[in-house]
């Protein structure tokens, strides 16, 4: 019998629980075929928590996701909490909380076409083909958590929004290293990305990045400007291996990166942190997407962002290659079948919903197996 692995499963608000209940029907399914086995703790986190308990995320809940072996989480937020909450008790925060408790610094994007999907990007079909690029994003630091930070009223009536860009030698070197590594299990090329011509974080994050590389050798650094690096996603994405950078350079470059690919609702995340003296690490795995309050039960939402983030749990968290390649490659039978989901419908395929896609995912891995 396989080792039982403890879930903590955050389904959150809008389509969350709907794409998360995909993934429970596929741990179920390798359940019964003996390949896994898993015990499935479930949380609240985003809107749904703060209607419950007045706080995007729960003391309690936080405690667990530190207990578990990994935590799956679907999508936080909507309209109903955006106009009336105070910054801290946003659904956001939920998330934000547990990365940075965590200390999930490392968060992996991966932007990869599959074939059946390559004319459904807005580029040009060849630039954009095969394409297989990996965002490490640095996660627990940056603007987004520095201090000082608020907004301050001034004594001549104005007020002063204060965030602070703020990074550390550590940061910087253990999200590199994991980018480095990754790297060296992929095409071994690694683009460094930051504004070291207008900022000094930036420049202290391309020193360091440099000087660690003497660790990798076989590892071809480069380095890039933000924004040069935004314009090239565009121009010429497959130039691109592994790319690091920032908190706040990584959520916009991934966004772009995700778009490439045709649908967000396409994209998985994995956020990982340090290994501990066994090798394990803390991880939370995620879809790209958001919550999409607009589509939000109605069956529609297309769960492969949140497949594949399994998926990635399985490869990161359990060293579960085979169960792993098996949930991919199941996404590339059924897309190459013709199954799509409303927000990557083609012309002449067959139009599913949530439910239907499990159907179709569950049914590839069945033949595959
Ligand atoms: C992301 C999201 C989050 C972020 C939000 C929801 C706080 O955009 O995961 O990319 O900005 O990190
Ligand atoms: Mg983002």
């Amino acid at each position: 019998m396989p080792e039982t692995k403890k879930i903590l499963f955050l389904a959150g608000d809008g389509i969350g629980p709907e794409v998360m209940g995909q993934v429970r029907r596929v741990m179920d399914w390798l359940a019964k075929e003996g390949r896994a086995s898993f015990e499935v703790e479930e949380g609240l986190v985003g809107g749904c928590a703060y209607d419950a308990h007045g706080t995007p995320l729960h003391d309690d809940t936080m405690k667990l996701a530190l207990e578990a072996d990994a935590v799956m989480l679907g999508a936080v937020g909507g309209p109903k909490w955006d106009a009336e909450l105070p910054f801290e008790l946003k659904p956001e925060r939920g998330l934000l909380r547990l990365r940075k408790e965590m200390e999930l610094f490392a968060n992996l994007r991966p932007a990869l076409v599959f074939d059946a999907l390559a004319e459904a990007s807005s580029l040009k079909t060849d630039l954009v083909a095969g394409l297989d690029i990996m965002i490490v994003r640095e996660l627990t630091g940056g603007v987004y958590f520095g201090e000082p930070r608020g907004i301050t009223e001034l004594t001549n009536g104005e007020r002063r929004g204060v965030n602070t860009q703020v990074y550390e030698t550590y940061e910087i070197v253990r999200v590199s290293e994991v980018a480095f590594d990754l790297a060296g299990k992929r095409g071994k090329r690694l683009c460094s990305v930051e504004k070291a011509n207008v900022m000094e974080s930036g420049l202290l994050w391309r020193e360091e990045v440099t000087r660690i590389s003497a660790k990798y050798p076989d590892i071809e650094l480069s380095h890039m400007y933000a924004d040069n690096c935004a314009m090239q996603l565009v121009r010429a994405p497959k130039q691109f291996d592994v790319i690091v950078t920032d908190n706040l350079f990584g959520d916009l470059l991934s966004d772009c990166a995700a778009m490439l690919t045709g649908s967000l609702g396409m994209l998985p995340s994995a956020s990982l942190g340090a290994a501990d003296a066994t090798g394990i690490r803390k991880a939370m795995y995620e879809p790209v997407h958001g919550s999409a309050p607009d589509i939000a039960g109605q069956d529609k939402a297309n769960p492969l962002a949140t497949l594949l983030s399994f998926s990635m749990m399985l490869r990161y968290s359990f060293d579960m290659a085979a169960e792993a390649d098996l949930v991919d490659d199941a996404v590339k039978d059924v897309l190459n079948d013709g199954v799509r989901t409303g927000d990557i419908m083609q012309p002449g395929m067959t139009l599913v919903g949530t439910t239907g896609m499990g159907d179709a995912l569950i049914a590839a891995m069945e033949k595959r197996s």
